[in-house]
């Protein structure tokens, strides 16, 4: 039992009142890694178990764990590479990076201190990229498991338009996928995301290969990247010159639909935002990654007005912190140069189930609905003298979420818990 001031999320706090739940003197009770109640402190003590321990922790916040819907483990080693955008920043750091990940040991090392990474930042789960090479999956994954993670990734589908050596072909891709698929997906925490880098870098056989591997499947994710960088997009269009924009290439292959990520979605035609609310897609918000390779400006407004899941991903390594935080001060700063600013607690909906709507796991995570499972982080608001300074003055809760996101850091997660247990 864990007695501390609670919040969490019924359902987007923009669309209704009643959407929120924040309890001054909360408890959360867990049993066996899953929520068993949540409320105020005196609700909750009376369904007590006996034995039952207790923690409490006054002027603390507790918040479901951070959701990140994008994020690429092999680039940690890549991240403030500054000087260029986003096509030059793929062949000067990111493909000699990614390469190093066909050996199996270096890749189990990097997706530990990437996953130890993540929980220290407040992120339990997320939906990763791998690398082209399958051994970069299984040691994503191992790690994973070992620390009992919910967690989705993939990998890479790359055959064209990258160096010699981290290119695959329709076909390997294609079986490299399964087997991973056989050994991973759906089991335990764990699923699967079918990966095409994004459209340069595919054939359109390739892509035909990822959708077959959709439709072989049951409950596969589609994760890729979608109308991040001009260049890219001008890119797309001399090499799919039949489709109508950026999205219909993935269109085309049967790759929309409810369970599939389209990483950055900046700049979209109406017809892309049309096709992408028909088909249920979701988008994953990047705004640290848009500012960092200097891609441009996502539009919150559009988005919401077409209904479209958004969740925030970090993109590391085009992203500069793996905190979720971090990207919400981001999304934050963006949506005040737009008519329509994102308040601190949407931005928190945003972190959390509104990523678990994101990737359709709103019923297993995201709130502390009864049954969930118990992935939870305990803020500290006064981790660092001048966030105690800064937060002992806030007045309201809208404050504080507002300090800790804008100000707040690493630092302020003071523990991450994964289906109960302290990690
Ligand atoms: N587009 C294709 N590959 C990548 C990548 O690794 N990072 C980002 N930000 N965009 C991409
Ligand atoms: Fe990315």
């Amino acid at each position: 039992f864990w007695r501390a001031p609670v919040l969490h999320f019924l359902g987007d706090p923009e669309q209704g009142e009643q959407n929120w739940e924040y309890f001054d003197d909360g408890g959360l009770l867990v049993e066996s890694g899953f929520i068993k109640a949540c409320g105020p402190a005196e609700t909750v003590l009376k369904q007590l178990p006996e034995d039952c321990e207790v923690r409490e922790l006054p002027g603390k916040l507790i918040v479901p764990g951070f959701i990140d819907t994008h994020v690429h483990y092999p680039q940690l080693e890549v991240m403030a590479g500054c000087g260029v955008q986003l096509l030059d920043w793929l062949e000067q750091y990111t493909f000699p990076a990614e390469a190093k990940f066909s050996d199996a040991e270096y890749a189990k090392e990097i997706a530990e201190l990437f996953l130890d990474q993540c929980l220290s930042h407040g992120t339990t789960t997320a939906l990763v990229f791998g690398t082209v090479a399958p051994q970069s999956v299984d040691a994503f994954f191992e790690a994973a498991k070992k620390r009992n993670m919910r967690m989705i990734a993939g990998k890479v589908m790359m055959d064209r338009n990258a160096p010699d050596y981290l290119l695959d072909t329709p076909e390997s891709s294609y079986e490299d996928s399964e087997q991973l698929i056989d050994r991973w997906h759906n089991k335990g925490r764990l699923s699967y995301a079918v990966t095409p880098r994004f459209a340069p870098t595919s054939s359109s056989r390739q892509l035909y290969m990822a959708g077959r591997l959709l439709k072989e499947y049951k409950d596969l994710y589609f994760h890729t990247h979608l109308s991040e960088n001009p260049r890219e997009i001008e890119w797309v269009q001399a090499l799919f010159p039949d489709s109508q924009h950026y999205l219909d290439v993935y269109d085309q292959h049967g790759l929309l639909g409810p369970r599939s990520v389209f990483a950055h979605s900046i700049h979209l035609c109406d017809q892309s935002w049309d096709r992408m609310a028909e088909t249920d897609s979701s988008i994953a918000c990047c705004p640290g990654s848009n500012l960092f390779l200097g891609s441009g400006l996502f539009n919150f407004s559009k988005a919401k007005k077409k209904n479209i899941r958004v969740g925030l991903g970090t993109d590391v390594g085009g992203g500069t912190s793996l905190c979720l935080l971090s990207t919400m001060k981001d999304a934050y700063q963006v949506s005040q140069l737009s008519e329509n600013t994102i308040s601190p607690l949407q931005a928190f909906y945003l972190a959390t189930l509104g990523g678990a709507r994101t990737l359709h796991l709103d019923d297993r995570i995201g709130n502390f609905q009864v049954g969930n499972e118990a992935d939870f982080l305990v803020l500290n608001p006064e981790a660092t003298p001048l966030l105690k300074f800064r937060t002992e003055k806030t007045k309201t809760l809208e404050e504080l979420l507002g300090v800790l996101m804008v100000m707040g850091d690493d630092r302020v997660i003071e523990k991450a818990i994964v289906m109960g247990q302290e990690t």
